[in-house]
């Protein structure tokens, strides 16, 4: 479990079925995630996959975290990590909130928290955050948090808008450590 100001990470329980489908049902959600507005079954299968997402056992796995509001505890999205490569120590972030609670600082609140976890508990040398182009809101968010863009990748899939565009952005361990040390006094 990690905490933060406001939040609570912590791996998923089948009790947050209700408050993932608030979410998952969502075609401004769901359309950024190239997956079709997802059915309480279906939300039911995906928080059952969630719930399994608990640990980063080996290479590939994916740790999903709920993203819980303290005080209310009401799950507001998930953030992910997912261990991209042992022996180069390279990791990947991801991240869904509600439209609801979005325009407040949660998701890089809780993004962040992921990428302390990542480089400070995991040892991860790098960790990269991929969007489409057209997610503003996603690449704005890798942009707060410090990521560099350093790669736009054009015409990776055919989709219903047409080609696809994609951003990489990245961070590595020395970068985290400089953002993180306090600021030089005068
Ligand atoms: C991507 C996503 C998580 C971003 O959500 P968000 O609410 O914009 O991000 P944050 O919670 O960090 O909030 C940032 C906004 O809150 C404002 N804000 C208010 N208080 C803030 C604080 N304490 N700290 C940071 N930002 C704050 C910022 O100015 C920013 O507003 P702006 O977009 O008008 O500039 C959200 O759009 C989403 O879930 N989209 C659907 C799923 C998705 O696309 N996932 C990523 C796939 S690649």
């Amino acid at each position: 479990m990690i905490t933060t100001e406001r939040l609570v990470l912590r791996v998923f329980q089948r009790t947050d079925a209700d408050d993932v489908w608030a979410y998952q049902r969502l075609p401004e959600v769901s359309r950024h995630m190239r997956w079709e507005p997802r059915g309480r079954g279906q939300v039911r299968d995906a928080v059952e996959r969630l719930v399994s997402e608990n640990e980063l056992r080996e290479e590939g796995d994916c740790l999903s975290l709920a993203v819980v509001l303290t005080g209310p505890g009401t799950v507001i999205g998930q953030v992910e990590l997912v261990w991209r490569s042992k022996e180069n120590r390279q990791g990947e972030i991801g991240y869904i909130l509600n439209p609801a609670y979005q325009g407040k600082g949660f998701a890089t609140e809780a993004a962040r928290a992921a990428l302390r976890y990542g480089f400070e508990e995991l040892d991860l040398y790098r960790i990269v955050g991929r969007c489409s182009a057209r997610n503003t809101a996603s690449a704005n968010l890798l942009a707060r948090l410090g990521m560099r863009r350093e790669a736009h990748f054009i015409g990776t899939a055919l989709d219903e808008d047409g080609w696809r565009e994609e951003y990489v952005f990245a961070m590595v361990l020395d970068e985290w450590r400089a953002r993180s040390a306090p600021a030089a006094r005068p």
